[in-house]
């Protein structure tokens, strides 16, 4: 079994109408620790050997937080500047990430239709998410396309946010029982884009 760690990163949880149901769903999952980065940290003042330890006591790391101007809230930024150290995250010596499997899971405003290139938005989220692979990448770690949730804006209804939440906790158990086909995952646009066919039945 692996240990999952979510690092939460939302400014305004209380309005949240997404992450709030997905964070919900898996919580509370045997396996999983979920770090919200806003309530540890609400003057932005992180503490950069608590993040690191934690993630190396975790086999695999996610970003969770909502798509904010092609990125991330600002915390997530910030973490990343601190956190991902030379010699601890990549340099010569800096091999504490080596192999962890790492990816986003985001929710956007934008409908898929904007994302791509004839769209509002230029680009798809897998190419609008290239940083954050080339830094899993140069940290050495497994990167998975993000766990998307797209199309915020046009409303969400109750079904469809409790499908989701429900994809997202299936999504975590596999990947803490080893139940992934990795080499699948990567090569899909998202990670729940086609769940069925990346998932092993037990
Ligand atoms: C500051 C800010 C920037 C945003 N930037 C984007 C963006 O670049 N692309 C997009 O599709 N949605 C964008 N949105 C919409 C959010 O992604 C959307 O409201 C969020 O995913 C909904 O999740 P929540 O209900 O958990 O807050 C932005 C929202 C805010 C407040």
């Amino acid at each position: 079994m692996k240990n999952i760690l979510i690092l939460f990163g939302h400014p305004a949880l209380r309005r949240s109408t997404i992450n709030a149901a997905l964070r919900e769903a898996v919580e509370t999952l045997d396996g999983v620790t979920v770090h919200d980065l806003y309530a540890s940290y609400p003057d932005f003042l992180i503490d950069v050997s608590h993040e690191q330890q934690l993630c190396e006591r975790h086999d695999i790391i996610i970003f969770q937080h909502p798509f904010y101007w092609y990125s991330t809230p600002a915390i997530i930024k910030e973490w990343f500047d601190l956190v991902l150290e030379h010699g601890w995250a990549y340099g010569s010596t800096g091999n504490a990430l080596h192999g962890k499997i790492t990816f986003q899971a985001l929710t956007a405003g934008g409908s898929q239709e904007n994302y791509g290139p004839d769209g509002l938005n230029l680009f798809t989220i897998r190419e609008l998410t290239a940083p954050f692979r080339a830094t899993a990448n140069l940290c050495g770690m497994d990167w998975l396309p993000p766990f998307a949730v797209l199309g915020i804006h046009q409303g969400l209804p109750d079904q469809a946010r409790v499908r989701h939440a429900e994809a997202y906790r299936q999504t975590l158990i596999a990947l803490r029982d080893n139940r992934i086909d990795l080499d699948q995952a990567r090569a899909g646009e998202w990670l729940n884009q086609d769940l069925n066919g990346i998932i092993n039945e037990v």
